[in-house]
């Protein structure tokens, strides 16, 4: 039987506690008023919380894949949209992490897994969502620096990044083969941050266009070699698929647990509707699933932590994590009837921030793609 350490335990309690005094408070008016919260992430950074997967050595708290899962859950509860920051910013270490040189990670690792300097990760186009090989972001190889070309959408946290991972296209003929990964600094010249864009959730999360007009990267730039963006890029998602279903935990619990507070406190035909079966049973089959995901997620992680494989374990911890905490903010908004349609009730804003877990950091139709290859791998 999995048990959590006593470190991941203290873990989980200090993130806890920061979330309920720094985060629960405000996330109602930072989500009302889109407030980015740029002070509360530097003391998350101070907390090692922006660099858990990152071996203390270069900067990071070392704590591993579990311990940033759990976490990651509990800022996630009580704000979703601090708990994508945080995600979208531990994600982007993990290209430099896995691929980047020693002079890469002394420059642009430490102050990332610091906290000092926040990470973003910039793969979607415009016109190139699931399937990045066919992006139109180019880079053109000049001799000592590449020249790039292109916008890239909807990049979490792109507005204040110090840092960013850039996939873009240096071979056009070859499809995902002719990617590669890049490190910009936002004060490259030729690097803008376009518009921002206005949410349906996660409002206090920061969502924005990158610009690469005429961008000079520096050859020593280059993560890895030319042609392996690809890779690169899945194998970060690999760790940001467990990012995201911890934040979809985070999210389905707290709708739980609001779905559980209103129903004691509604009393209709003379009792609390908690106590009709209709009511219980969307609470059953809620803590249910949310039990199901949280260990999807731990034993992706655990995997993650053991040096193993875990493609397909986060895929399909991504993939029922969101979906549940999509049905769970269904039900938490049943359980509150109309009350749950207005701003009042913090079960609205779960809604909202809940709808996007299926779709970023690849679709739910992806996820199903990347584990049914995996789960076929034998048989072709
Ligand atoms: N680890 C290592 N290598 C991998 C890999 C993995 N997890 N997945 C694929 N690869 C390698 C393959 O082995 C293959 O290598 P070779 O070329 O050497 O054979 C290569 O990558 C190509 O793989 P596929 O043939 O599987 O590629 P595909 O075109 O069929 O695509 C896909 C597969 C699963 C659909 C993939 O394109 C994908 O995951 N798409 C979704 C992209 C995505 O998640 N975007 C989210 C953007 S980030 C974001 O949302 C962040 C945010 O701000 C919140």
């Amino acid at each position: 039987m999995f048990q959590l350490t006593s470190e991941q335990e203290m873990i989980m309690l200090m993130a806890r506690d920061f979330a309920k005094k720094e985060l629960e408070p405000y996330a109602e008016e930072r989500d009302r008023e889109e407030i980015f919260p740029e002070d509360t992430v530097k003391k998350m950074g101070e907390l090692g919380l922006m660099g858990m997967m990152v071996p203390v050595e270069y900067g990071g708290s070392g704590a591993g894949a579990v311990s940033y899962s759990i976490a990651l859950t509990e800022i996630a509860y009580a704000c979703a949209s601090t708990g994508v920051t945080m995600s979208v910013a531990n994600l982007s270490e993990e290209p430099i992490l896995k691929f980047g040189n020693e002079e890469q990670k002394e420059k642009y690792l430490v102050p990332m897994a610091t906290g000092e300097v926040l990470g973003a990760f910039a793969v979607t186009d415009p016109g190139a969502g699931s399937d990045p090989g066919s992006m139109n972001t180019r880079a053109v190889d000049k001799g000592d620096y590449y020249l790039v070309n292109g916008t890239k959408s909807f990049i979490t946290n792109g507005g204040y990044a110090g840092v960013i991972n850039l996939i873009a296209k240096t071979n056009p003929e070859k499809g995902n083969r002719g990617l590669s990964a890049f490190i910009v600094e936002k004060e490259f010249p030729g690097f803008h941050v376009g518009k921002k864009e206005k949410k349906m959730g996660l409002r206090a999360s920061n969502t924005v266009e990158l610009i690469f007009d005429d961008c000079r990267i520096p050859k020593e730039n280059l993560i890895g070699k030319e042609g392996q963006g690809f890779k690169i890029a899945m194998v970060a998602l690999d760790s940001g698929r467990i990012g995201i279903a911890s934040q979809s935990i985070g999210i389905a619990r707290a709708c739980l647990d609001e779905a559980i507070k209103y129903s004691r406190d509604r009393k209709q035909f003379g009792k609390s509707i908690g106590s009709f079966q209709a009511i219980r049973w969307m609470i059953a089959d809620m803590a249910t699933e949310i039990e199901a995901a949280r260990w999807l997620v731990l034993s992706a992680a655990d995997k993650k932590d053991s040096g193993l494989r875990f493609t397909k374990e986060a895929s399909m911890a991504k993939l029922f994590a969101s979906e549940v905490a999509n049905r769970a903010a269904y039900k938490a908004l049943q359980v509150h009837g109309g009350y749950g349609y207005i701003k009042d009730f913090r079960v609205e804003r779960l809604y909202r921030d809940a709808r996007v877990t299926t779709i970023y950091e690849g679709t739910s139709e992806v996820q199903r793609i990347v584990i049914s290859r995996e789960v076929t791998k034998a048989e072709t």
